[in-house]
């Protein structure tokens, strides 16, 4: 069997509560496909900052350079500033390993009903390639004469000919494979400088690919379609911060935050990709044991695609689909099963699964 290393990092809130359950079901998969999972677990997270003054140890990127994947369930909490806790430990790993795709797939369950009143026959089944390394979330600016009342903020935008052009590659390609469809969000009428760039990018890229479709969609009107429309949707590609808002939405239209997941890719294997949820560590209901785990088990899921093991990878979200069909949910999708419960569904279809084959 395959022996494969993954450096787990619970983070903060309902990530600890969320990771747990889903390493018993990776374990459990891992098993009947020659898998072995040698954890590598870490505490960092806010709670490590207030006793070491840091999110992570100095030698912390080296440390999970070693591995060859990373699970990480949500990193921030009311104590730490955000700022301190995000550029102190998930930022630095998606830019350290050059994980500059974030896919992230939209896509209905069955047994979920969308907040959407959904036309006759609309799938919701797309995903988001957002870029994730660069755009309006750079390093460039600061905040000076603070408290005075010249204080001000800025933060300039970093969009590079090669960082459009990979993620505008891997989405037609994603494309291609997929209904040939691609969707890019843009902001090109001119107000934003760097949007126009983009859209240049994209489609000098969209040359090699004849048989995609691809149209520009403001990215205004394009929040308003996933609302009134999301089933006209394939690929959708967009910069790092319009594509954190985008699947914020789309895991609503889905049903829940508490489901979507979240592959921060390094295409090329280079280094280790990292698999969250697109959700939060929801201090709100954090440390009750009612969060949503499914996001995290299909993050988890994409770490198995990732790793070359699609049947695998399946398997764990046709258990996901099975515990939502057979009514075991979490309060977030209108139920009343605990963290444990739903995970323990889920498991108990992986196994079943497993049996049946
Ligand atoms: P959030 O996603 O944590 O929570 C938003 C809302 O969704 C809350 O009401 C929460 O209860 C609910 N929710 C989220 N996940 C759920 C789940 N699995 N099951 C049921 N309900 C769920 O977003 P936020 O409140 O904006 O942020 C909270 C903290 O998390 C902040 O510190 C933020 O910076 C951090 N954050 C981290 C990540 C990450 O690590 N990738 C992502 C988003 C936010
Ligand atoms: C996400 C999160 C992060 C992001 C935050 C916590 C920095 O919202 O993964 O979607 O904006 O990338
Ligand atoms: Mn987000």
């Amino acid at each position: 069997s395959r022996k494969v290393t993954v450096a787990v990092i619970p983070g903060d809130g309902i990530g600890t509560e969320v990771m747990e359950p889903t390493l018993g079901i990776l374990e459990a998969v891992g098993e009947r496909h020659g898998l072995e999972f040698a954890w590598q677990h870490h505490d960092w997270s806010c709670e490590y900052y207030t006793r070491t003054g840091a999110m992570m140890p100095e030698d912390g990127l080296e440390q999970l350079a070693a591995a060859d994947q990373i699970l990480l369930g949500a990193v921030g909490f009311p104590g730490v500033p955000d700022h301190v806790s995000l550029w102190g430990l998930l930022i630095p790993i998606r830019r350290a390993f050059r994980q500059y795709i974030n896919l992230r797939p939209v896509r209905l369950m069955p047994g979920i009903d969308s907040p959407l009143v959904l036309r006759e026959g609309t799938e919701i089944d797309f995903v988001v390639v957002r870029e994730n390394n660069e755009g309006e979330y750079s390093e460039v600016g600061g905040r000076m004469y603070r408290g005075t009342p010249d204080e001000f903020a800025v933060q300039e935008s970093v969009f590079t000919r090669r960082g459009v052009e990979r993620a505008a590659r891997f989405a037609l390609d994603l494309a291609a494979s997929r209904r040939g469809s691609l969707a890019s969000a843009t902001k090109s009428n001119g107000i934003v400088h760097t949007m126009p760039f983009w859209d240049e990018v994209v489609h000098d890229c969209a040359r090699d690919y004849p048989g995609v479709e691809v149209r520009d969609y403001h990215i205004d009107a394009l929040a308003a379609l996933f609302v009134l429309d999301p089933g006209r949707f394939d690929v959708v590609v967009a910069s790092n911060l319009f594509g954190d808002i985008l699947t914020d939405l789309g895991a609503a239209i889905i049903g829940s935050i508490g489901i979507a997941p979240s592959a921060n890719l390094n295409p090329e294997g280079e280094h280790p990709s990292m698999f969250e949820p697109v959700h939060g560590s929801a201090p709100d209901i954090a440390g009750q044991g009612i969060a949503n785990p499914l996001g995290q088990i299909w993050a988890a899921s994409l770490m198995l695609d990732h790793l070359g093991h699609p049947q695998a990878a399946a398997e764990v979200v046709s258990a996901i689909e099975a515990s939502l069909t057979s009514g075991v949910r979490t309060r977030d999708l209108g139920g009343t099963a605990s963290t444990t419960e739903v995970a323990d569904a889920v498991l108990r279809h992986v196994t079943s699964e497993g049996a049946a084959a």
